[in-house]
């Protein structure tokens, strides 16, 4: 990676990316993946719907956006991976060791995160076949159900199982391996136009033939009684996840970000997209639900049961469907490398390794941990920590619940009380000076307070409630 005359002051030694518009696609790849398609449905299923719905965008409204400003400032300020980016942001700021956590923490989330996430993103690999074979053409709801989760279905098959969560994990470590810029750029340039078109062909086909108003309620028709503190908290955790925040993805790709682009525009871009996506996803998939009798909180499976079903229905669905299968693993593709390169670039700079061999490292030991997840579905189902988590389940909540809020809540004391706020505002240069009191007031102020409440008391509901 070179820098050119339209991106100066390129002190990262990964360098700085030369075209404007890479951090821009490299961290909307980051953001939207199955968090959008996958997640977001299922969970807004399991926690009731609309109340869920209303809290995850005040979320990313009041906590996301400005942490997301924030954790990109401080990765275009450093320049280097978010573990030395910590270290000299702390000796700039005379702060205390402490807050090198955040640089570390969030470092070992991503490789967290990394292990279940292949395996998610292999299911998805896996269902390109299955579509394009014609496996789900004119099935009813209950043959999309057993194929995925029967006792003889796809997620009681292991190997299988293993065998595509190996495949995503070398495809991940390969363009790591490569760096970022290589493979990345253009994976996302034509990803993100492709994934957005189809999500909006089967927005039509579900308003034409699915129960798109019972739907459509479901998300969007706000009933308090269905509030709870812990459904609060992962709707927080997934604000976080979603955008890619709390553990230093962005940070990672801000480094590389050219001095001269607006942190603020570019990041509500991206959130504002991110949001978006993730809304058409809900909307396509739940009136599907309902019209086919599904439940909306069958938990993960829940895109891989409906979305098939739908695509047996349409004409060209085979092709459609294994399209769609495939840019949901494109787009996971692209959120993977992210997770792996903070820790990737702070071994190489940290231990002078090889980016082939810091690729290598980090994705077999996510590889190994994955296997937990895998079993999670079939032979080690009934094993419970505390009662009520498979590895699958508690990896999710210990890095979505826990890890990335706490990430997110020490990057906002952070960045609003510690630094030095000549030095964020020269990072920053908001130009109105209402957006920037209402940036500061959201850092200092909402995002602490709320990501603590959130956390203390859905941490408590969860365990005592
Ligand atoms: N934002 C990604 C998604 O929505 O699928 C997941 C993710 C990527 C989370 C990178 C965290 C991260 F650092």
């Amino acid at each position: 990676m070179t820098a050119d005359n339209t991106t100066t002051q390129a002190s990262s030694v990964h360098g700085t990316w030369t075209k404007r518009w890479t951090f821009v696609l490299a961290a909307s790849g980051s953001a939207v993946g199955l968090g959008n398609i996958w997640k977001f449905p299922y969970i807004t299923g399991e926690n009731g719907g609309s109340a869920f719905v209303l809290i995850y965008l005040v979320c990313i409204l009041a906590i996301g956006i400005p942490i997301m400003i924030a954790e990109t400032l401080l990765g275009r300020r450093g320049r280097k991976n978010p573990i030395h980016t910590m270290r000299d942001m702390v000796t700039a700021s005379n702060a205390s060791g402490f807050w090198h956590v955040i640089g570390i923490m969030g470092t070992l989330t991503g490789i967290l995160i990394l292990s279940y996430y292949s395996v998610i993103a292999g299911w998805a690999l896996a269902y390109i076949p299955k579509l394009a074979g014609g496996e789900f053409s004119g099935a009813t709801g209950a043959l999309a159900n057993s194929i995925f989760g029967g006792e003889q279905g796809f997620l009681s098959q292991y190997g299988t199982l293993i065998f595509w969560h190996s495949l995503f994990t070398i495809v991940t470590v390969y363009v790591v391996a490569q760096g970022i810029e290589a493979g990345l750029e253009r994976a996302v340039r034509f990803l993100m136009p492709a994934l957005m078109i189809l999500l909006l062909i089967l927005l039509v086909y579900s308003a034409l033939e699915g129960a798109f108003a019972k739907g459509a309620a479901f998300l969007f028709t706000f009933d308090i009684s269905k509030l709870s503190w812990n459904s609060a908290l992962t709707a927080l955790g997934h604000a976080f996840f979603t955008l890619s925040i709390g553990m230093c993805a962005i940070m990672a790709y801000g480094a590389y970000m050219p001095k001269q682009d607006s942190i603020t525009k570019t990041i509500t871009v991206i959130a504002v997209m991110d949001t978006g996506i993730a809304l058409v996803a809900g909307l396509v998939i739940f009136p599907l639900v309902f019209a086919h009798g599904l439940e909306p909180s069958a938990g993960p499976g829940l895109m891989f049961i409906s979305l098939p079903l739908a695509f047996g229905h349409i004409t060209g669905g085979q092709l459609f469907g294994a399209l769609f299968f495939t840019l949901v693993a494109f787009a996971a593709w692209t959120s993977a490398i992210s997770l792996l390169e903070p820790g990737v670039a702070w071994l190489i700079e940290r231990f002078g390794f090889s980016r082939r061999k810091a690729a290598l490292t980090l994705g077999a030991s996510a590889w190994v941990l994955g296997l937990g997840s895998v079993f999670s579905f079939n032979i080690w189902q009934h094993y419970k920590f505390a009662g009520m988590f498979t590895v699958f389940d508690g990896l999710d909540f210990l890095t979505s619940n826990i890890m990335l809020p706490l990430g997110g809540l020490l990057i906002a004391i952070f960045a609003g009380w510690v630094m030095k706020p000549e030095m964020v505002d020269d990072e920053l240069r908001m130009e109105s000076p209402w957006l920037r009191s209402a940036w500061w007031f959201a850092l200092r102020y909402i995002s602490p307070t709320a990501v603590a409440v959130v956390f203390v008391l859905g941490v408590y509901d969860k365990f005592a409630g």
